[in-house]
């Protein structure tokens, strides 16, 4: 039967952003074997997720094959769930890949049934070339492909968790739902660059409201730890930088695509991509993304509503020297005396009446927990 998926964001690693061209099975395995050495996979990170470049040429009856750096992809599969984890593929509905590789054109039911038949539980769909065969205007030319294969999804006999790659063309996140994405990208590709992640942070303003239980906006993958398109660097964002990254990938209820080498974590990479707290906001079961509640230009503060009642808070420095940021209850919607937690100093800050004020170092971030539980926590709709 077919269940409703990814209720919650899906957490896991993905190969382009390490890796690109140069990904092949041995590297997908071993990252497999860290997911769950490192203990990552203790903290709900469960996809391994290949992205382009694994296609080989079609067989005479059209099924795809794998080319020479995956010699034997079900096996892989059954790898990936003998340790308990799953597995992801890449495709695009035009002719061809990003990559350059076949892509699903006119083949999009037999890829579906080729993924189940392999064990496939997650499918990254992109758009490259598929606007030099599209037919229609407008929205429909672009939601058709997604229609097209989500049927094919549909028909096939395994819980596939369908990602929308189309960089946010027609403002996607107003359809991705209506065209039974689990999650959609909302941007253009992501680097290890300042300028890259705060324009990504910016432009998800508004976003929020298309966002929920199974439908997610994702403004791309994670570009912490060791990354680089085939030559492996340590992230360019400096450390404030990271923790700003995590702490609003966590706010907008994003996908968490590791996107690193995870063979060669040190040791706060890892404390970034395993802090609980911030990982329960992530996760949080009412699915409910940040909305920008400030914005002076140099700070901002993001703010949404958590299942039990309380609120999560983060508060940006896209300034140039430490500053201090406010948030105040107003903002918030609540009044009164007020708990407040530090989810990345695992600390309470004590008890605060009308508004918090916390120093935030430049191009950093802080991630605050606050309020009281409440009786009438609300509950997720579905
Ligand atoms: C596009 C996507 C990337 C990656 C490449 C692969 O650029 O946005 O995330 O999948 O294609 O070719």
């Amino acid at each position: 039967g077919k269940h409703k998926l990814a209720l919650t964001p899906p957490m896991g690693w993905n190969s382009w952003n390490v890796w690109a061209g140069a990904v092949d099975q041995e590297k997908v395995k071993e990252a497999a074997d860290w997911m769950v050495r490192s203990g990552l996979a203790a903290h709900g990170y469960q996809y391994i997720n290949i992205d382009d470049t694994w296609e080989g040429p079609r067989k005479p009856d059209g099924e795809i094959t794998t080319n020479q750096k995956f010699p034997d992809l079900p096996a892989l599969a059954a790898y990936i769930h003998s340790l308990g984890l799953k597995i992801g593929i890449y495709s695009s509905p035009g002719p061809t890949t990003c990559g350059g590789y076949p892509g699903s054109y006119q083949h999009e039911l037999q890829d579906a049934q080729t993924y189940a038949k392999w064990g496939i539980d997650y499918l990254k769909y992109d758009w490259c070339s598929y606007g030099n065969v599209a037919t229609g205007e407008g929205l429909e030319r672009l939601e058709k492909p997604y229609r097209v294969m989500r049927e094919a999804l549909d028909q096939v006999p395994r819980d596939i968790v369908y990602s929308l790659c189309q960089y946010g063309m027609g403002e996607v996140w107003k359809w991705g739902a209506e065209v039974g994405g689990n999650c959609w990208r909302t941007t253009g590709d992501i680097n290890d660059s300042w300028g890259s992640l705060s324009s990504i942070i910016n432009s998800q303003v508004g976003h929020e409201k298309y966002a929920g239980p199974g439908h997610w906006n994702d403004p791309d993958m994670l570009v912490v730890g060791r990354v680089g398109w085939g030559n492996p660097h340590p992230s360019h964002l400096t450390p404030n930088e990271q923790i700003m990254h995590i702490t609003m990938w966590c706010m907008f209820s994003a996908p968490l695509l590791i996107g690193c080498d995870l063979s060669k974590l040190d040791p706060f990479t890892l404390a970034l991509l395993t802090n609980d707290e911030a990982l329960a906001i992530n996760q949080d079961p009412l699915g409910r993304p940040a909305s920008q509640v400030a914005n002076t230009g140099l700070t901002e503060v993001w703010a949404r509503p958590l299942a039990d009642g309380t609120k999560a808070v983060a508060l940006l420095n896209m300034g140039y020297w430490d500053t201090p940021v406010t948030v105040t209850w107003s903002e918030l919607g609540l009044e009164g005396r007020q708990p407040v937690r530090d989810l990345w100093l695992h600390k309470n800050l004590g008890t605060y009446d009308g508004q918090i004020t916390v120093k935030v170092p430049i191009h950093g971030a802080v991630l605050l927990k606050i309020g009281r539980p409440s009786h009438l926590a609300q509950l997720p709709h579905f």
